[in-house]
């Protein structure tokens, strides 16, 4: 891959945009390598959580790639955002936990990006938005949908119709972001967090995200249908059977991720 670094500690991978001297914008290839990089990290059974970041000390994701939108006429427009939207909808389905660590500017795509993971941590330099209309496009990667839901839709507005950036704290009042930390300690803090996932049963940990996500485009009353279909499941693993066992004979359980 040219513009995406993949690595892995044990259960955790790290995929890093990876074009510093542009900020991380995403082109068409960036986007075609993270989708085979998704691929392959659902895949992989030995893969528990996956963490999105950007190369450098400035920038996340500073949006798709200006260069590329500038040629963009109605139909190609319309198919782009289509494959973002794809791409971050795989993303936001992602059947284990997408963590990003947003270590700088996360504007237009870079913010969609964002949104489109489970959960963010920020570094205290970062920072939010979606400038598309300063540009006279719209956000194309989710961005007026996803922005919304999760901030409401005053907070939403105002900073897609203004285009203006929010800081890292300000992110974190209005809730965008889970957390904000130095920048130096983004990536250990990123860990911690991690951590406190993977020592949880895999399976359940999988179960509760897909009953959250899935359960949020439902109606409240299939949602819990959802999710009593779900803990069904999670009734049938051996990591349940470890979990009981373990807290009833007082010793730490062992996951098998089965
Ligand atoms: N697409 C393509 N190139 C981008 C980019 C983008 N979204 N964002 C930054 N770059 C490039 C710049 O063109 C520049 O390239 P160059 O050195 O070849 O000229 C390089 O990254 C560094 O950016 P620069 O603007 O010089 O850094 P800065 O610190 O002065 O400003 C930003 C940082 C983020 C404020 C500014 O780059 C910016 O506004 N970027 C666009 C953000 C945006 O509108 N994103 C939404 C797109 S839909």
């Amino acid at each position: 891959m040219n513009n995406l670094l993949l690595s892995r500690d044990g259960a955790l991978a790290t995929l890093t945009v990876n074009r510093p001297e542009k900020l991380n914008a995403l082109n068409f290839d960036t986007l075609d390598e993270l989708d085979g990089a998704l691929r392959e990290l659902e895949a992989d059974a030995g893969v528990q959580v996956v963490v999105l970041t950007g190369a450098g000390d400035k920038a996340f994701v500073a949006g798709a790639d200006i260069g590329e939108l500038a040629r963009q006429t109605p139909i190609s427009g319309k198919e782009m955002a289509r494959r973002g939207q794809r791409l971050f909808r795989r993303l936001e389905l992602f059947p284990k936990p997408v963590v990003a660590a947003v270590n700088g500017f996360a504007l237009g795509g870079g913010c969609e990006l964002a949104l489109a993971c489970h959960l963010r941590l920020a570094s205290e330099n970062a920072s939010f938005g979606l400038p598309e209309v300063s540009l006279g496009i719209i956000p194309g990667y989710g961005g007026t949908q996803r922005l919304a839901r999760l901030v409401g839709s005053g907070r939403a507005i105002e900073m897609t119709l203004s285009a203006q950036r929010i800081s890292a704290a300000e992110a974190y009042r209005i809730g965008l972001v889970n957390r904000v930390v130095p920048q130096a300690s983004l990536l250990d803090e990123t860990r911690q967090l991690v951590g406190t996932i993977l020592k949880n049963g895999p399976v359940a940990v999988r179960l509760a995200l897909e009953a959250i996500q899935r359960g949020l485009e439902m109606p409240l009353e299939a949602g819990l249908v959802l999710e009593a279909n779900l803990f069904g499941l999670a009734s049938t693993t051996e990591d349940m059977r470890e979990g009981l066992g373990a807290f009833l004979e007082k010793r730490k359980p062992v996951f098998k991720n089965k």
